[in-house]
């Protein structure tokens, strides 16, 4: 039997996607089901001074009209805390329809609750409100100078500033410095599942919520706190989640605003967002500008790095991406400064969007170091691999495992990066300026704080069962969990289900920081192989075993059989020893504990991304040719899914390097683009010739199973090379993305 880590097995729930029959959580089916709409603020900043439900009440269908009048006070809202610690986690410390104030576009104000969407929608267009509207704050340039330095960002997470060494020194004495300042269009993550919740109070008083989720458990534990009841009185599934990056990693008001409007009409409630509705519910990708001041010697080696960010928040939550993390230690640099700062403004509390901050942090710094590269004459491979570190520059410990170097090697290779004629512009096809550029991607490895926990069973006809409260958005974690659960009891694929999706389950944190894996994995494997020790053990002290009185170090199990090492012949299978003591199952609930934080290693995954741009001489419409990512995520537990995972990464990266783009309109203090129409995101004609490839390092320090993640690091750096790649073609460099043809004219 071949190990199934590693095999290019195929999604255990693909049959049931492309059949259309995988149960979303707007799709189950649920009695007596009524539907809730949500109205929102149609200004920015200001105050609620009237509002009319009288012919919304009317209007056919209609159960309930809930306002801040009639809505009632949540118990308590939590902290702001990133959902990878496993406790309550609202997407901001703002709750609405509590008063009358507004504080951004788009803010509820009113939910309406009828027998169809239709009607719950029509009604809601019937309520008649009146603002009293203060000037808002929606654009970066609108408040520059009441910026201020927060104390913590991320949730508490990071520090609002960090420094080593003498920056300012050296690079007042650097031989060659390079200054850039870097801006950044809002995104938008537009999974194509809108968030979606249904509620469903019981007969015991207890609520289900059928949820589109990144963390059941973190659903739980939060609306639990709003609501004020004790988590026992909650249970959030999630069968099928499609799509999140980040938009579901958090928890937005719509679950509780669910389930207050189903206690409220004594019915069970669906509310879905509309598309347009997922531009102001669900955070974004902040507005920014960056600013990168690198000094160097004359051959290229760094002395020192500034970078300054400075970005638009919420009126109430200190939230910045953290764009400086993977820059301050991509390269060795003994002088390092980075801060954080924030303005204060009228919209939802930005979030976590898929690669939050590297994407954007690794785009500035990749782009800086393509400048100095050019400014010192070396190629910008060889500069990467001057300043390579072999330990972490912040703590100076050692890497758990790198691989940049190896992955810059493959990439090199894949791309033909070493013909490359450095001059900008020297390459022609007709109408075509042609350039190629190049990028590392750095993602820290996140470790989740608390102990990760799994279920597992096995039943006497050999068979068995996984479970963990993970969901599955996309990623094929359901299908992962299967290869490693079924190489750790010694079973085939086909005689393992993974069961996930629900807050009953044993607890796992969310799965955000590409850490939903490593943390399920690592809990699964542990689960695993401890169910597995625990039959061998009975075995070995059964004496109608033919494994009886062997040493339990000494036997494994192949193909569901447990043999001496040494012996194969000799052993019995799992379902012989179950049926001869007839047991109908045994199961045992397994515990990971995450390494701590500070266990001596610098923890990160790496690679390096490649493009090959093509610049219409005229017109300044840019096409990507070519991309090649290569990647070093420790050990690859299913090549096919890894790779779908980069590459949708590496596309994100085209898309936010030529078009993704929220437009604020700040006059009305709202989205200009809220739907796919109007919000560009790379289509199967944009996708280029992509090529993925992974490095598989061995690494025993993140966890059991040797994995770092592969969700995000794919984004990293291929913006970057894409926009190397047009300065390389036209000699120009694009300082703000997108990068648009209006930009290149
Ligand atoms: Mo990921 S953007 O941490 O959900």
């Amino acid at each position: 039997m071949s190990p199934a880590i590693g095999a290019t097995l195929n999604r255990v729930d693909g049959r049931y996607k492309v059949r259309g029959e995988s149960r979303y959580s707007a799709e189950v089916p649920v009695t007596n089901l009524v539907h809730a709409v949500v109205v929102n603020a149609k200004v920015a900043s200001g105050r609620i001074t009237s509002i009319d439900t009288g012919a919304a009440e009317q209007a056919t269908g209609v159960l309930a009209v809930l306002t801040h009048r009639n809505l009632g006070r949540v118990a308590n809202v939590p902290r702001l805390l990133p959902s990878l610690a496993g406790l309550a986690a609202p997407g901001q410390t703002f709750f609405p329809m509590q008063d009358e104030t507004i504080h951004y576009g788009g803010q509820p104000v009113a939910i309406v609750v009828a027998d169809t969407i239709e009607r719950a929608d029509h009604a809601g267009t019937l309520i008649r409100i009146e603002y009293e509207t203060t000037p808002a704050t929606t654009l970066l340039d609108q408040a520059r100078d009441r910026a201020y330095v927060p104390e913590r960002i991320f949730g508490g997470l990071l520090p609002g500033q960090s420094s080593r060494g003498d920056v300012a020194k050296a690079l007042a004495e650097a031989e060659v410095r390079v200054d850039a300042t870097y801006r950044f269009a809002p995104n938008h993550h537009n999974p194509i599942e809108m968030s979606a919740s249904t509620a469903v109070w019981d007969d015991v008083d207890r609520l289900t919520i059928y949820d589109s989720t990144q963390g059941p458990n973190a659903v739980q534990l939060t609306v639990a706190e709003l609501l004020g009841l004790p988590p026992i009185s909650i249970r959030v599934v999630s069968h099928a989640v499609g799509g999140s990056f980040g938009s579901k990693a958090m928890v937005w008001h719509h679950p509780a605003l669910a389930a207050l409007a189903a206690r409220h009409v004594g019915r069970p409630v669906r509310l879905v967002l509309t598309r347009e509705q997922m531009f102001t519910s669900c955070g974004h990708r902040e507005e920014q500008e960056q600013r990168v001041t690198i000094g160097a010697h004359a051959d290229g080696r760094i002395t020192a790095l500034r970078h300054h960010k400075i970005s638009l928040t919420s009126s109430f939550d200190d939230w910045a991406e953290p764009s400086l993390q993977s820059a301050a230690v991509a390269y060795l640099n003994p002088n390092y400064e980075g801060i954080y700062h924030l303005v204060r403004g009228n919209t939802i509390t930005p979030t976590f969007m898929r690669a939050p901050g590297e994407a954007s942090g690794m785009f500035a710094l990749e782009c800086a170091m393509d400048e100095l590269a050019e400014r010192v004459g070396i190629d910008p491979l060889e500069l990467r691999m001057r300043n390579y570190s072999d330990t972490d520059p912040e703590s100076g410990n050692p890497w758990s495992s790198s691989g940049l170097r190896e992955c810059f090697q493959r990439a090199a290779e894949l791309f033909g990066w070493h013909d490359r004629d450095p001059r900008p512009g020297s390459r022609r096809e007709g109408q075509w300026l042609i350039g190629t550029g190049l990028a590392s991607a750095l993602y820290p490895v996140t470790q989740p704080v608390n102990p990760q926990r799994a279920k597992a069973r096995i039943y006497n006809d050999g068979t068995a069962v996984v479970e963990a409260g993970v969901s599955e958005f996309g990623t094929g974690v359901f299908t992962a969990m299967t290869q490693v659960a079924a190489d750790a009891l010694g079973l085939p694929v086909e005689r393992v289900r993974f069961v996930g999706g629900s807050s009953d389950l044993p607890n796992i944190t969310a799965a955000v920081g590409s850490a939903g894996t490593s943390a399920v994995g690592s809990a699964v494997h542990v689960t695993a192989c401890e169910l597995r020790d625990q039959l061998i053990r009975r075995a070995v002290g059964d004496d109608h075993s033919p494994l009886h009185g062997a040493d339990p170090a000494r036997v494994e199990v192949r193909d569901g059989k447990m043999v001496l090492s040494d012996r194969p012949d000799v052993g019995e299978t799992y379902s012989d020893l179950l049926h001869r003591t007839m047991t109908p199952d045994v199961e045992v609930l397994g515990t990971w504990n995450p390494p701590p934080q500070d266990a001596g290693y610098g923890i990160h995954t790496f690679g390096a991304q490649m493009a090959e741009v093509a610049v219409d001489a005229d017109l300044g419409v840019v096409r990507v040719r070519r991309m090649v990512g290569v990647f070093a995520p420790g050990r690859v537990l299913n090549r096919k899914l890894a790779h779908s995972q980069l590459m949708g990464g590496m596309l994100w990266g085209l898309g936010q390097a030529l078009l993704e783009a929220t437009r604020m309109d700040p006059r009305l203090g709202r989205w200009a683009n809220a739907s796919l129409a109007d919000y560009l995101v790379p289509v199967n004609a944009d996708a280029p010739d992509v090529v993925v490839d992974t490095v598989e390092m061995r690494d025993d320090v993140v966890n059991p199973i040797g994995i770092k993640g592969v969700g995000e690091i794919g984004v990293v750096g291929a913006a970057a090379a894409i926009a190397n790649a047009v300065h390389h073609a036209t000699g120009r460099r694009i300082y703000e993305l997108p990068i648009t043809l209006e930009k290149l004219l």
